[in-house]
């Protein structure tokens, strides 16, 4: 990679699919705040995955690739909460590959990737990447290069995610109330989770503070030292930690956490 010409292809088919994600999100109604939410994630998660791919040292296609894939990983995320006015996957639609479809079609329909990627180079390692974000482990039958790819992106979104849990209030994220929220405690699974270091599976969360510890956790997953640089770096992650409760016990819980991480940071 490098030359002049290479470089300005790059730069086009960057614009282009910056565009036609614009006009893609256009036809949904940006003043529904999950909406306007999950656009402004979009933008950051490509950020990220630009940022990681370019720290590990990856050339100028690849960070491309990289940067589409944080782009394109939650196209599937607009129709869903048209359909279903919910995040929530267990309770409508696996939003990842509701994004395979969107991009990559099934047998009736042609997929959009084309609008934003002209070549179909790397048409498996979007779609690999795209497929398992979300998932809680990866599969093991890919390839190194698709594993990088999928940690990438899995490490982007996560750091945003810690992002959208400080700026969007947590009674909207978990459904449930402040009271709810400042009484609950954290079931002990799901700390245990935390201490192993490890994400919280999905079905071993019942209060909404196991939810907040669940997010907390993610930070053993990431997978890149830059990630785990960059989440620290942007504080979003500490101040997840000072969780205020009004349980004596959950209070004692979150004070543990934070001493936890606080040895967890040699990065
Ligand atoms: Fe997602």
């Amino acid at each position: 990679m490098g030359n002049d010409m290479e470089k300005e292809q790059m730069t086009t088919i960057r614009q282009q699919a910056k565009r036609r994600f614009a006009d893609y999100t256009a036809h949904y109604d940006m003043a529904q705040p999950k909406i306007a939410l999950k656009a402004v994630h979009t933008y950051h998660v490509a950020e990220l995955c630009e940022r990681i791919a370019r720290d590990i040292g990856l050339n100028e296609e690849d960070i491309l690739v990289a940067w589409m894939c944080g782009l394109l990983h939650d196209i599937g995320r607009f129709e869903q909460i048209r359909r279903f006015n919910t995040f929530s996957d267990a309770d409508s639609i696996d939003h990842a590959l509701l994004s395979i479809q969107i991009l990559f079609g099934d047998e009736e329909q042609a997929g959009r990737i084309r609008e934003f990627m002209p070549e179909d180079d790397y048409d498996e390692l979007i779609d690999t990447a795209i497929r398992y974000h979300s998932a809680y482990r990866l599969p093991e039958n890919i390839s190194e290069r698709q594993k990088m790819f999928c940690d990438i992106l899995r490490d982007a979104d996560k750091i945003d995610i810690f992002r959208v849990n400080l700026e969007t209030p947590m009674e909207d994220i978990y459904n449930t109330t402040t009271e709810e929220l400042r009484n609950a405690t954290v079931t002990p699974e799901v700390l245990q989770a935390f201490y192993e270091h490890h994400a919280v599976l999905r079905s071993l969360k019942k209060t909404p503070v196991d939810h907040v510890v669940g997010h907390i956790s993610l930070f053993y997953e990431l997978v890149y030292p830059i990630s785990k640089r960059i989440a620290l770096e942007q504080g979003y992650l500490g101040r997840l930690t000072e969780f205020v409760s009004d349980n004596p016990d959950t209070q004692q819980v979150f004070a543990q956490i934070r001493n936890e991480l606080r040895t967890g940071q040699d990065v």
